[in-house]
C-alpha cells in the first residue's frame, strides 16, 4: 500500500470506529453531560454515506476491521442492516465486525446480530452492587437486564469482552469483584483509566485509578500478577491461578505510538485521535456529490495530519464528548 494513509509518526489505519448514533438510555458520568444534546436526525449519515466512507477506508486505506459505536448502537435501526451490507459486499466480506454496548437491548438481539455477520461485542459493566451501578450510570434497577444481555450473547455465540472504567471514589471498590465475577464465567475483562473525555464535570487527576493503583489493589487479594504484554489497547495479566485480564493505562501509559484506530461519528465527522480537538466534517461533501477519488483525498490528508496523541499533547478543551465520538 502506498503512504498516502501513513502519518507523520508512520501509523497506519487499520481499525474504524464508526458511531451510528450519539443518543444513549445510559447517562454515565464519564461518557457524557447529564442533560446531553443530541445531535438532530437530519445531521447523522445515513446507511449508504456510512457504507460508502467505510468501504473506501478498506478498499483506499487498508482499514481490516470495523466497530460499530455510539451512544448506544443497539438504539439504531441501521445497526443490523449495516452489518448485511458489510458482509455481504465482496470488498468488505472480511472485515472482522465489532460492536461496543452497554447491552441493556442485547437480550432480543443477540441471536439477530449474529445472524447479521457480528463477530464480537466489548460491553461496558464498571460496578456488580446494584447501587454502585445505578451511580455510575445515572440509571436505575437496569442491571439485571445488562447481565442478561451478556448472557445471551454469548448463548448465540459472539465472543464477549467487559469493558470496566474505574473511577477513584466511585467504583474502585469494585475491581477484585468485577476480576472474581469475570474469572468465574472465563470473561475477557479490561479495567480501563478514567480519561478527560466527558466534558469536564467529573474528571480530575485525583480520580484517576491508575494501572498501578488497580494492581496493588489486585495483588493485595490475589498475590502475584504477570505481565503478558499488549494487545490493541490493552496490557494482558495473569494471576497464579490462571485467570487473564488487560488494563487500558489510557492516562498513565499512553499507547498513542501504535494506536492504528479512525472515529468516525454519528454526524460524519472523521476524528484520527481520541483526543483532538475537532474532527473533519465529511457530510458536506458528502451531500455535495463529491466523487471517491476527491474524498479519497479528503481521507488521507485528515490521516497524514494525525496528531502525535494524547501522550504528547495531553488533554484538550474539546466541544465533543465521548458519547458523540463514539468511545
Ligand atoms: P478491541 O481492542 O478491538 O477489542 O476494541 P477497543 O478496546 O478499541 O474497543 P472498545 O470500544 O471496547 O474501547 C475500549 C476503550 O479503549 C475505549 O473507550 C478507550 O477507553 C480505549 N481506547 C480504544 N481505542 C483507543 C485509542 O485509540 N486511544 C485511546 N487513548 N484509548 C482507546
Ligand atoms: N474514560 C475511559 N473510558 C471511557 N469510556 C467512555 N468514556 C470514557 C472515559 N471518559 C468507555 C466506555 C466504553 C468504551 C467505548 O469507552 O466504558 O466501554
Ligand atoms: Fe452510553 Fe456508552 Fe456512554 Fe455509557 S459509556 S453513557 S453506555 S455511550
Amino acid at each position: 500500500m502506498s503512504r498516502a494513509f501513513e502519518d507523520t509518526q508512520g501509523r497506519r489505519p487499520r481499525k474504524l470506529r464508526v458511531s451510528l448514533t450519539d443518543r444513549c438510555n445510559f447517562r454515565c458520568g464519564y461518557c457524557m453531560p447529564e442533560q446531553p444534546q443530541w445531535a438532530p436526525a437530519r445531521h447523522l449519515l445515513t446507511l449508504s454515506e456510512r457504507l460508502r466512507l467505510v468501504r473506501l477506508f478498506v478498499q483506499r486505506a487498508g482499514v481490516r476491521a470495523v466497530r460499530l459505536t455510539g451512544g448506544e448502537p443497539l438504539l439504531s435501526p441501521d445497526l443490523e442492516p449495516m452489518l448485511r451490507e458489510l458482509r455481504d459486499d465482496s470488498e468488505t466480506g472480511g472485515l472482522r465486525l465489532s460492536l461496543t454496548t452497554n447491552a441493556q437491548l442485547l437480550r432480543r438481539r443477540a441471536s439477530a446480530l449474529k445472524a447479521a455477520g457480528l463477530d464480537d461485542l466489548n460491553v461496558s459493566l464498571d460496578a456488580l452492587e446494584p447501587a454502585q451501578f445505578d451511580t455510575m450510570t445515572r440509571t436505575r434497577g437496569r442491571l439485571p437486564a445488562v447481565l442478561d444481555g451478556i448472557e445471551a450473547a454469548r448463548e448465540v455465540g459472539l465472543a464477549v469482552k467487559i469493558n470496566a472504567v474505574i473511577i477513584r471514589g466511585q467504583n474502585e471498590d469494585q475491581v477484585v469483584p468485577l476480576l472474581d465475577w469475570a474469572s468465574r464465567r472465563q470473561l475477557v475483562l479490561r479495567f480501563i483509566e478514567f480519561m478527560p473525555l466527558e466534558g469536564g464535570a467529573l474528571w480530575r487527576r485525583e480520580r484517576v485509578c491508575s494501572e498501578a493503583d488497580m494492581l496493588t489493589q489486585i495483588r493485595r487479594v490475589h498475590g502475584r500478577v504477570h505481565a503478558l504484554g499488549a494487545e490493541g489497547p490493552a496490557s494482558y495479566y495473569q494471576l497464579d491461578d490462571g485467570t487473564r485480564f488487560g488494563v487500558i493505562p489510557t492516562v498513565t501509559r499512553p499507547f498513542c505510538g501504535q494506536c492504528d484506530r479512525m472515529r468516525l461519528t454519528a454526524t460524519g465527522e472523521l476524528y484520527t485521535c481520541l483526543f483532538s480537538a475537532q474532527g473533519t466534517p465529511l457530510q458536506p461533501l458528502l451531500r455535495d456529490g463529491i466523487s471517491d477519488d476527491a474524498l479519497v483525498a479528503h481521507l488521507s490528508a485528515a490521516v497524514r495530519a494525525k496528531p502525535p496523541g494524547y501522550a504528547r499533547t495531553g488533554a484538550v478543551e474539546r466541544p465533543i464528548t465521548m458519547h458523540g465520538l463514539g468511545g
